[in-house]
């Protein structure tokens, strides 16, 4: 996407240094810091402390780690217990969003093809690569699948603003380019409909606050940042139209795994009437379960995260720590919104219910 002027992405392979690249997210919005990830660890640490997130960007990043594991000082590339066992720590380093699964499974799976050491280090670089390419293509995809549910409220409110309400980042910087969730409100912007999108501060992280209204505000978006306690509220008093939200795993029933939160936005969207929109790629779907409350894992991380804010101070970034520090505190970083309180998916493919008949025929592959 276009930030001042420059092309960018949260990842790249830097073909002259042949380095995998990456945004270093903890430090946006106030500080723009590019890392490099040369080892299994290096790729293993960004995943886990969030130097990247979101659940396609967490996708490939675990699938350029697999040719970071073959191409790592003192490989040992061409054994593959060695190869199994790295690409077993890459995604043991989060356990929510299923991409990082499908990612490094994929990777693995088109360099064990070879035997020969240059051409399983050439097969995993291409397949990863590939894998960025599709899903910034499937993004767009979603945009443009995305665009008439837009159109359709616009119209019908005589093209007064569009109220988006949107949770977490699910923007380009969670992706590769446009984003799930953002991908219909860039496509309805670019296409000259009012938009104004409500961006839940998504405690503890505020990946709503620094990273999707950074995103935002670059693309010229007009948006407000609320509390994420605020969502109901605006929804009682018709200040929303749409809510419009990613996910990091999403069962073959409909039910959504997303960031901590969602599932209060979900039900207070039905209380209101309002259409409550899941925005995801194919490599988001887990097809192997349909009971999210129960078979999906939900990551609980450092309560720190909770108990400390990071933000700018005269100028400069600190930390600081809010309740006493002897409180106990739980950090669960996602939750489960049940399949009936979600009106659709967008996916690449389309749009459809959540519902398993329909997701299937959306992906007729995946039928059992
Ligand atoms: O903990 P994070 O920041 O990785 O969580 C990200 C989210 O919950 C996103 O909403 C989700 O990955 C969808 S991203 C397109």
């Amino acid at each position: 996407m276009n930030v001042d002027g420059k092309e960018m992405r949260p990842i790249w392979f830097e073909k002259d240094s042949q380095t995998v690249k990456v945004i270093d997210q903890r430090f946006l919005p106030h500080q723009f810091i590019a890392k490099d990830l040369n080892t299994v660890d290096d790729t293993i640490y960004a995943i886990k402390e969030m130097v990247v997130r979101g659940a396609p960007l967490i996708g490939a990043t675990g699938a350029l780690g697999v040719y970071i594991a073959l191409v790592q000082k003192d490989n040992k590339g061409c054994d593959n217990d060695y190869l199994n066992s790295q690409c077993k720590r890459l995604k043991d380093a989060r356990p929510t969003a299923m991409n990082l699964f499908w990612g490094v499974d994929r990777v693995s799976s088109a360099a064990l093809k070879h035997e020969n050491y240059k051409n399983r280090v050439e097969a995993a670089l291409n397949e990863a690569l590939k894998i960025i390419e599709e899903e910034a293509f499937n993004c767009q995809k979603i945009g443009e699948y995305g665009l008439p549910i837009i159109e359709k409220i616009s119209k019908k409110k005589n093209e007064k603003p569009v109220n988006v309400l949107t949770h977490c980042n699910a923007g380009w910087l969670a992706c590769i380019e446009y984003g799930t969730a953002t991908a219909p409100i860039y496509t309805a912007f670019d296409n000259s409909i009012d938009v104004h999108v409500w961006v839940d501060e998504t405690r503890p992280l505020n990946q709503g606050s620094r990273l999707t209204a950074w995103e935002l505000g670059k693309h010229g978006v007009h948006h407000t940042i609320i509390t994420d306690n605020a969502g109901g509220h605006i929804m009682q008093h018709g200040m929303v139209d749409i809510v419009i939200v990613g996910t990091d795993r999403t069962t073959r029933s409909g039910d959504v795994a997303n960031k901590i939160g969602t599932y209060l936005k979900a039900l207070a969207a039905k209380d209101n009437n309002i259409p409550f929109y899941v925005a995801l790629p194919s490599s988001t779907f887990d097809w192997n379960i349909t009971n999210g409350i129960a078979d999906i894992p939900i990551e609980e991380r450092d309560p720190d995260e909770i108990k400390y804010v990071y933000g700018l101070l005269n100028g400069k970034s600190a930390r600081v720590l809010v309740p006493p520090e002897e409180s106990p505190a739980a950090n669960h970083a996602f939750d489960v919104t049940p399949a009936r309180l979600v009106t659709g998916f967008i996916t690449e493919r389309g749009v459809c219910k959540a519902a398993e008949q329909d997701i299937i025929s959306l992906f007729p592959e995946r039928s059992k």
